[in-house]
């Protein structure tokens, strides 16, 4: 290919064009969880009645899952925020490779598929760029719930025997609080003969989300959002009408948005409590935050460096990390970031120094010296989160950027450019 081709094709890459030092002002709407919609789009599976799901973000992920429950005989219809959901007559246990590969949460439909149905046939969800993603937990736990489960060529096989193929419960200790692997086992043991227990459970928001949704169902689940949970297994469940809670990972990025540019804005809606660690790091680096009942204000004052080491919830939330380092490259003196949740979730550090951002990096712990201004550049985000911390950068950098990786942004951002466009970014988005 000509070179000229070549540059016009890298031209042509899709990205978002930023002007650098606009102030924000106003208010950003916060969308529903997407870590919270896939997996209790896969719960509508324990049911043959309708699930209404209400505040369901718009996401490329979100129409990934759509397309593999249809695929297994699910109806699916959208309503005007939300999704309908029927497994009445599930034609097949094996989602598609082809849909399945593409969306690791694909996996969570095992832990349902086996309590409705006995058996499941799912891809094993490979790595990805942040990590080798095991779902071992997840494994150990079906097999403890009496499942028969093999691995072969990159597929998970999992069936239940006996004549009435009911999963029985049982005394269950991860590990690690893998958010994954609570959920599967949850949504595995709310149909299975007698109690399972959870320990060293997730405590994720978005697992207590999943636990009061199945409780509306008809389970009988107690202790979610602690370290130990108890499912008392019940014969069916029915439908539900559930609204998804707001995406707290989408709030926290927004709320450094108004820190990386020294801005006051509110958004809503927002559970505090599902942000305290954050909430706590922006107050730390100089950031004046109120908190109402389903908002939150933010307004920054003088910003100064802060550290930050990524925990399982309640801890500092891994998905916010690189965000968080975006504004930590712009405050006063020197932080320390430390990744303890994935192997390899500092690829945005490249970028930021791109940037002109002073990182060093040693293994999974950056020391980031603080600098009066970035200064704009065409970067790519290579991960979800490290393409939003590229968004966040640019916001704050002198000159107009280009940010690539739109593929991976639009998998957990519903609408990132109006938003911010309407509250003071400008930002437009070339195909
Ligand atoms: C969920 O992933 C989220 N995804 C992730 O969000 C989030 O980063 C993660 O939880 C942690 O909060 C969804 O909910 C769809 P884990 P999950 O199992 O369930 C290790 C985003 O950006 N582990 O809690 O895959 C694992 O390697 C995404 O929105 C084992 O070692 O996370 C990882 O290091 C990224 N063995 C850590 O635990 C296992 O068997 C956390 O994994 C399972 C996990």
């Amino acid at each position: 290919m000509s070179t000229a081709a070549t540059i016009s094709r890298e031209i042509l890459k899709p990205h978002l064009k930023i002007k650098g030092g606009c102030p924000l002002k106003g208010e950003i709407k916060i969308s529903g969880a997407k870590n919270s919609a896939l997996v209790l789009m896969t719960a509508a599976l324990l049911t043959e009645e309708i699930v209404k799901l209400n505040n369901v973000p718009s996401l490329t992920d979100i129409h990934g899952m759509e397309e593999i429950l249809s695929a297994m005989g699910v109806n699916t219809s959208n309503s005007p925020n939300g999704l309908n959901l029927q497994a009445k007559l599930l034609s097949n246990s094996e989602p598609p490779y082809q849909l399945v590969n593409g969306l690791r949460a694909s996996f969570f439909c095992i832990g349902p598929l086996l309590g409705r149905l006995g058996r499941a046939k799912i891809p094993l969800p490979g790595g990805c760029r942040i990590g080798a993603r095991p779902v071992a937990e997840h494994i150990k736990g079906l097999k403890a719930l009496g499942a028969v489960v093999s691995v072969e060529h990159g597929v998970v096989s999992a069936s239940v025997l006996g004549s009435k193929k009911r999963l029985k419960g049982a005394a269950i200790i991860l590990d690690c609080p893998s958010v994954g692997a609570t959920e599967t086992i949850l949504m595995a043991a709310v149909l299975a003969e007698g109690i399972t227990t959870i320990e060293n459970a997730a405590q994720e928001p978005e697992v207590q989300d999943l636990a009061k949704m199945l409780n509306k169902m008809g389970a009988c689940i107690s202790g979610a959002g602690g370290p130990i949970i108890t499912i008392k297994g019940v014969q069916r469940l029915h439908g539900c009408d559930y609204t998804v809670i707001p995406d707290r990972i989408e709030a926290g990025t927004y709320l450094i948005a108004a820190a990386i540019t020294r801005s006051k804005i509110h958004i809503s809606p927002a559970i505090p409590e599902h942000l305290n660690a954050v909430l706590q790091k922006l107050r730390d680096c100089g950031c004046v935050i109120a908190t109402e009942m389903d908002g939150i204000t933010i307004n920054p004052g003088e910003l100064t460096g802060v550290d930050i080491t990524t925990q399982p919830f309640p801890g500092f939330p891994t998905d916010l990390q690189a965000p968080f380092m975006a504004l930590l490259a712009t405050t006063k003196g020197t932080s320390v970031v430390t990744e303890k949740i994935y192997e390899n979730r500092m690829q945005h550090v490249a970028e930021l120094q791109r940037m002109g951002a002073s990182i060093r990096l040693q293994g999974n712990t950056a020391v980031i010296e603080g600098v009066p201004q970035l200064s704009a550049a065409p970067v790519s985000g290579g991960d979800l989160r490290s393409a939003a911390a590229m968004v966040l950068a640019s916001l704050a950098a002198n000159g107009t950027s280009k940010v690539e990786g739109l593929n991976h942004l639009d998998r957990g951002y519903s609408n990132l450019e109006l938003k911010l466009n309407s509250v003071g970014s400008q930002i437009t988005r070339r195909q």
